[in-house]
């Protein structure tokens, strides 16, 4: 196994040192990049070299949490958790020995190249590339320093240049990997996560918040950032209204690149009890000059030309009896999809579910693939009776498939173990598969022993006391917010009244009389470890007491079901982990500038009183509930009579838009510029005042 590169530890050094990479390329420190030496420039040898490498197919462009080895000896896996990168020898046997190689930081995705991996690092945000030295261990070669998050990775056919999302700093870079350069860096929306690189150059990006998707194309050699509306869950979104989506981890193509898969949660899409609203695989049609086909030639070759095995998840007019009645099921295939992949031999997607435990294989033909079920493997099992989650194979994370398309490699996140799924056994009469091949499990947890089983419910959505339809995970993902406002609803439930939250207001059901009352949800990786009090109103005394009052709104009806201390329990587990286990995302470290020098001024100054309330000390809040000036209703909610809202922290306050409970305000200059002497005081600021003190807010 290879030891840590000692010219690792001095890059990584200099890295934190120097200031972030920010979305200029001439900013970006090519110093932090370890010096070249002889065999570290393969760009010469690339060019010269006489047989130039395999081009990478469509799915072997894009990074992922798991990867095989282009040779098929191996599978490599980017463990964020550990921040180590593990070589898992392939034919896969529980005592295989899997080596380690310890990061500078968390990864987030692998992608095998010919003579490596690339593998992108969080904190500080790298492109690592290891290659195997003459021992064959992988150490790193070199590494490029990119904006922070850095977290999905595609690369081009021929492998000479990588694109990487940076999640928190909300920007796509391109890289150059001979000359180990970025060679640009555009902004875009917050959250970017999946990243697809089209054969023709374009680069197709997924958010975690919002349902857009962004295309960049280069127009002279400079990014051309464009937003492609995709419409989540058109089957199942009220009429005429385009639904919030969140959870938009991956995206993938179809093998020809005429069709893009979007897996993600539309939030407010309608079904039965979907009161979260539902999981969806979005598909978009590229255009492309071949021409495409029409979406009726694709409901036409769905009806018509299946393979035999799918003929039975064809006929969408099903009952509610049959198992694989989608229209009639409370929740989709799968629950808080995390990774897909594309399955080229039987037209078929497989998505895992990390809520639910499972892989679901979906017709990848279909209007709407989640209509259209092959069968769901259920990867999660042994729930431990004590707390509700999966002991093995929890959480899901990443899909790897065999050369033939025959095993998928599926790792699971809240347990760390790897098992092989048999795609090539006959598609079964009851959709739900038990059969797992090989388990192994790779290393245990290091949190307490409570955080632990509290990282394990964090994930997890069907535990009927903790949540019962979305984990933690699915509205607070990687422990950050979904930029939602949800709906605080009392609705008659079949037991009297209960309290839930709910997507849209057309989840409400037909009794209700109400729209409910607006509730963004917080962000908590970082915010949870003052005593308390917790919620918008400051109405829960601590933590867990927050957490219990949650998992009544987190489920169908309210009902928290505290039989037995089990809602109690949980929730002390749930807490242990939100407070040792999640991770706050990066903040720059360095010198203020003078713009953000003169905001803080402001801030801090009697005059604007902001300090008041956001006590610098306590993490910029007071965590005392204060009764604002009232606004008017933000449309589509009730009017709430209770007024006292509790000072929010300002730490992050940049990056997690919309702003105030009811999430009113898209930006922080708005905020300011609305806010008068409503809180604290800004009338009397002038433009230049009211840009530093937004500057200074966006270094918290
Ligand atoms: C359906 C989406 C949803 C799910 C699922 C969810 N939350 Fe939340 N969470 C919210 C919203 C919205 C709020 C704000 C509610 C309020 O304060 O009235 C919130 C508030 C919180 C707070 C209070 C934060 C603060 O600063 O006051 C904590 C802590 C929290 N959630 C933890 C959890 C945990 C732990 C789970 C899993 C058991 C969970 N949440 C599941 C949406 C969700
Ligand atoms: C009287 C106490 C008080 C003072 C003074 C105050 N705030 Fe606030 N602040 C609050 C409360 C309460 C909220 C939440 C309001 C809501 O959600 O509707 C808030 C919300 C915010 C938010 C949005 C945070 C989020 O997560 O949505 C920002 C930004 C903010 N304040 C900045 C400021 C600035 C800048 C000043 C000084 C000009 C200031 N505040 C003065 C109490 C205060």
């Amino acid at each position: 196994m290879g030891g840590p590169n000692p010219r690792l530890f001095v890059a990584l050094a200099i890295t934190i040192a120097s200031p972030l990479a920010c979305s200029s390329p001439k900013d970006t420190p090519d110093a932090s990049a370890p010096a070249p030496s002889a065999s570290l420039a393969p760009a010469e040898a690339t060019s010269a070299a006489p047989t130039p490498p395999k081009p990478l197919s469509p799915a072997e462009r894009q990074g992922s949490v798991i990867a095989r080895s282009r040779t098929g000896d191996a599978l490599f896996v980017a463990d964020e958790d550990h921040k180590v990168l593990r070589r898992i020898p392939l034919p896969l046997a529980p005592g295989a020995a899997a080596t380690e190689v310890p990061l500078p930081g968390a990864p987030a995705a692998v992608l095998p190249i010919d003579d490596g991996v690339l593998v992108t690092i969080r904190d500080p945000g790298l492109l690592l590339v290891l290659k195997a030295d003459a021992s064959g261990a992988l150490t790193e070669a070199s590494r490029v320093s990119l904006p922070a998050d850095a977290w999905g990775l595609a690369a081009t056919a021929d492998a000479r240049h990588a694109f990487v999302t940076s999640a928190w700093t909300h920007t796509v870079s391109k890289i150059d990997l001979a000359a180990g350069k970025v060679v640009w860096s555009a902004d875009v929306a917050r959250e970017p996560r999946g990243i697809v690189a089209l054969g023709s150059g374009e680069i197709l990006v997924s958010h975690l918040v919002g349902a857009d998707v962004t295309h960049i194309g280069e127009a002279s050699g400079a990014p051309v950032v464009e937003t492609i509306g995709v419409m989540p869950s058109p089957v199942r979104a009220p009429s005429g209204k385009k639904v919030h989506a969140s959870l938009g981890y991956s995206l993938v193509t179809s093998p020809d690149e005429a069709r893009l898969f979007v897996a993600r949660h539309a939030v407010g899409a309608l079904a039965r009890r979907s009161w979260f609203g539902q999981p969806t695989v979005d598909v978009v049609l590229l255009p492309g000059k071949n021409g495409r086909a029409a979406p009726e030639q694709l409901a036409a070759t769905h009806v018509g030309g299946l393979p035999a095995q799918k003929s039975r998840v064809a006929d969408l007019t099903m009952t509610a009896d049959t198992p694989v009645s989608i229209p009639g099921r409370d929740k989709g295939p799968f629950t808080q999809p995390r990774a897909m992949v594309y399955r080229a031999k039987s037209d078929t997607l497989l998505v895992a579910g990390e809520g639910d435990d499972v892989v679901a294989e979906l017709d990848a033909v279909a209007l709407d693939p989640t209509l259209a079920i092959v069968r769901i493997f259920q990867v999660g099992q042994k729930y431990d009776p004590g707390y509700g989650a999966a002991t093995e194979c929890g959480a899901p994370s990443g899909i790897a498939l065999s050369a033939d398309e025959d095993t998928a490699y599926v790792f699971c996140r809240s347990t760390y173990d790897v098992v092989a799924l048999d795609l090539a056994a006959k598609a079964p009469v009851d959709p739900i598969v038990r059969d797992r091949q090989t388990l192994v499990h790779l290393a245990d947890d290091t949190l307490s022993a409570e955080a632990q089983k509290g990282r394990r419910l964090f994930y997890n959505a069907t535990d009927p006391i903790l949540s019962g339809g979305l984990g933690c995970a699915g509205c607070h993902p990687d422990g950050r917010d979904d930029g939602h406002v949800w709906h605080e609803a009392t609705f008659d439930t079949i037991d009297g009244l209960g309290t839930n939250f709910v997507g849209a207001y057309e989840n409400i059901p037909d009794l209700a009389k109400t729209k409910g009352f607006p509730r963004r949800t917080p962000m908590l990786a970082g915010l949870v470890n003052a005593a308390g009090p917790y919620g918008w109103h400051g109405e829960s005394p601590d933590l867990g007491a927050r957490i219990t009052a949650g998992m009544g709104l987190h489920r169908w009806g309210g009902m928290p079901q505290n039989i037995g201390g089990a809602a109690v329990g949980r929730a002390s587990l749930v807490a242990a982990f939100v407070r040792e286990g999640l991770v706050p995302p990066p903040r720059e470290n360095r010198e203020l500038t003078d713009k953000e020098k003169r905001g803080r001024e402001l801030f801090l100054n009697k005059g604007t009183k902001c300090a008041h309330c956001h006590v610098p000390e306590t993490h910029y809040t007071d965590r005392t509930p204060y009764p604002l000036k009232r606004l008017p209703p933000v449309s589509g909610f009730d009017d709430e009579s209770k007024l006292e809202l509790k000072t929010p922290s300002l730490r992050f306050v940049a990056g997690r838009a919309p702003y105030f409970h009811d999430g009113r305000v898209s930006t922080l200059e708005k905020l300011v510029e609305m806010n008068g002497d409503r809180m604290g005081n800004t009338s009397h600021l002038s433009a230049e005042d009211r840009e530093a003190l937004v500057a200074f807010l966006k270094t918290l």
